[in-house]
């Protein structure tokens, strides 16, 4: 649940905060990306160098990165990146500060600005947390949408025992995993995605492709990893990094593709399929490189496997969705396919839609069902991937 979260660790100067060694140890163990930031007085606690080293990233505790370049850190960015924000150990002071949504530190602005889930692990003396003002802040907290990670009770630095340790870091770890657990609307699914292009080769160095950049498929890939299933994403060749978490099979060819997803079928229950597949194959491969002779030349094309056809014959409970890529008569020719392939939803784009189609990184959908149509605003392809997912949750 973790695995390729983006958790940004707020740390404030309790005598607890050497424990927050531990928890971006714990985080980097499930594969989570840490950013630390320290108010200052955490650093009079522990010391940055030894939270960048466990945290691989710099740490960060003022606005200005250096007075005389007037370089400077952006909280705003900070607070956008992170999925995740976590204020451990979480003083009085700085609970007083955040529930007053004060920004006279670089840790106070970056919560202000981060759009993501906050959870504060108050750690402090009983009596400290006992006093009206702490208890006041914290309900303040609570009704601004964050969460309290409750201090357990036990002895505590002061010598005096009562409520205010804070939370052992595995624990504080896992309550976040449960959070992110809960949230996985696509857990125990199995989720198959093509994307990109196949390349049918006429001899080792030249194929037919088309322009297909497999952007669309990454960004669903991505989606549904987020949602907690299991995503496997056969790809034709594209230059595009592997979304966190997810598998990935590449493939050159339609044969190839459909080789692949034959594998993987049985034990998915979604097959999204965004590649853009060939409709032909050249009759013959040449293993040499063919040599410029004739004025003209042609070459001889058969039909590739028609994948979504095979499939259909082997569908049992796989729910299935295809991409139609439209010049003309879009919603006929859309349609039309679905019903040819038996396909539980299609999604079309129309490359007379601007910023939609190959190479873009925005797309503009309709979502076409033998009897609905859902019609989508021209978006980011991470937004599109988003609605697509949300429909498949709805069918599933
Ligand atoms: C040794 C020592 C331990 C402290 N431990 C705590 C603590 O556990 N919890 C707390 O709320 N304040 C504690 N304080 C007080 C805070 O450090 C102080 O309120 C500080 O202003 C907090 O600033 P910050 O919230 O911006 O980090 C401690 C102070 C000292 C000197």
């Amino acid at each position: 649940m973790l695995k390729g979260k983006n958790v940004l660790l707020a740390i404030t100067g309790s005598i607890a905060a050497y424990k927050s060694a531990y928890i971006v140890r714990e985080f980097i163990k499930k594969g989570a990306n840490i950013k630390v930031v320290m108010s200052e007085s955490s650093t009079d606690f522990i010391t940055p160098i030894t939270l960048s080293t466990l945290s691989k990233n710099p740490v960060i505790k003022d606005f200005v990165k250096d007075k005389n370049s007037g370089e400077w850190n952006n909280h705003v960015d900070l607070g956008i990146w992170a999925d995740v924000m976590l204020v451990a150990p979480a003083t009085a002071h700085t609970i007083s500060k955040l529930s007053n949504g004060e920004a006279d530190s670089f840790m106070l602005a970056t919560y202000l600005s981060a759009r993501c889930p906050v959870f504060v692990a108050p750690a402090m003396d009983l009596d400290m947390y006992k006093h009206a003002s702490t208890k006041k802040n914290l309900l303040i907290l609570k009704e601004n949408g964050v969460s309290i990670i409750e201090p357990d009770s036990g002895e505590l630095a002061s010598g005096l025992e009562g409520k205010g340790r804070l939370k052992e870091p595995e624990d504080i770890v896992n309550h976040i995993y449960d959070y992110f657990l809960d949230k996985a609307t696509l857990k125990k699914n199995k989720i198959i995605i093509t994307a990109g292009p196949t390349h049918e080769m006429i001899d080792p160095v030249r194929y037919i492709g088309n322009n297909s950049s497999g952007k669309m498929g990454f960004a669903l890939a991505e989606e549904a990893q987020k949602r907690g299933a299991e995503v496997v994403l056969i790809t034709g060749p594209v230059g595009l990094e592997t979304p966190y978490g997810v598998k990935r099979i590449d493939i050159i060819s339609a044969e190839d593709m459909l080789k692949a997803i034959k594998k993987e079928y049985s034990q998915a229950n979604v097959l999204v399929m965004s590649a853009a597949v060939a409709d032909y194959q050249p009759i013959t491969f040449s293993d040499k490189k063919l040599k410029k002779k004739n004025e003209e030349m042609s070459i001889e094309l058969k039909k590739t496997p028609d994948i979504l056809r095979t499939l259909a014959k082997l569908k049992k409970k796989q729910l299935v969705i295809g991409f139609a890529l439209e010049t003309n008569d879009e919603k006929n020719n859309a349609y039309q396919k679905m019903k040819n392939k038996n396909l539980d939803a299609i999604v079309l784009n129309s490359l007379n839609d601007k910023g939609a189609g190959f190479g873009y990184d925005t797309n503009k959908i309709t979502l076409l069902t033998p009897n609905k149509e859902l019609e989508f605003d021209l978006k980011s392809k991470m937004d599109v991937a988003a609605d697509i997912m949300n429909f498949i949750e709805e069918c599933i």
